[in-house]
């Protein structure tokens, strides 16, 4: 792994969205949320772009997390990799219909015969009524329009990266006007 810098190297010019592709490799992330009311709730999705518009994923937008996301627009994405986290903050968007289309029309049919039988986060009374309600999709359902992806905006990132003495390297982005602020922090 390419860790892009050295522990005495500033960050200071470092682009964030590039530095996130030198230390982050595979999609899996933790996507944490809150209801308005300031209670969170965490749980994985796998990330399908990072790019200058955002990081997007894809999800029912009935379920829980996405019910949080209408409520309370603002989330926060934890990856972990051996020897590394990168944290990324922002306010969430719906990405346009568009786009969710263009994505579920890539998916095996299989998954989107299961997108487009369940309710995401509602209760079911067993997995026969869930296979029967598969079995009850046509071969190439539409996408439901409950189903679709979020993109977030980044406005933080933090890049920290483990030492064995404990004197973890921790790098904090804030977005400021076109560019960023980077200050290190204790670890
Ligand atoms: C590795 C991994 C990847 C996952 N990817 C997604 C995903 O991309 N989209 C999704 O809706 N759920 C995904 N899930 C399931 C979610 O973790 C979660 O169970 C589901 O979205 C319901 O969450 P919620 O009730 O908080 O809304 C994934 C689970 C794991 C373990």
């Amino acid at each position: 792994m390419n860790t892009g810098v050295g522990s005495t190297e500033p960050m200071n010019n470092a682009a964030p969205l590039q530095l996130f592709h030198e230390w982050v490799e595979g999609p899996e992330v933790a996507l944490a949320t809150a209801t308005p009311d300031g209670r969170p709730s965490v749980r994985m999705v796998l990330l399908k772009s990072a790019d200058e518009h955002g990081f997007t994923f894809f999800t029912g937008y009935e379920s829980r997390k996405g019910r949080e996301l209408e409520a309370n627009p603002r989330a926060a994405l934890l990856f972990h990799r051996p020897g590394i986290q990168v944290r990324v903050e922002g306010p969430v968007e719906r990405v346009p219909a568009s786009e969710s289309d263009t994505y579920w029309a890539t998916r095996p049919e299989a998954s989107r015969r299961s997108a487009a039988a369940s309710h995401q986060s509602q209760p079911v009374g067993s997995r026969e009524e869930l296979e029967a309600g598969v079995d009850a999709q046509p071969a190439q359902p539409p996408r439901p329009e409950r189903w679709g992806g979020y993109r977030l905006v980044p406005d933080t990132y933090e890049f920290w990266r483990h030492r064995d003495d404990r004197l973890h390297e921790r790098h904090l982005f804030r977005a400021r006007g076109d560019g960023w602020d980077v200050v290190m922090l204790q670890p």
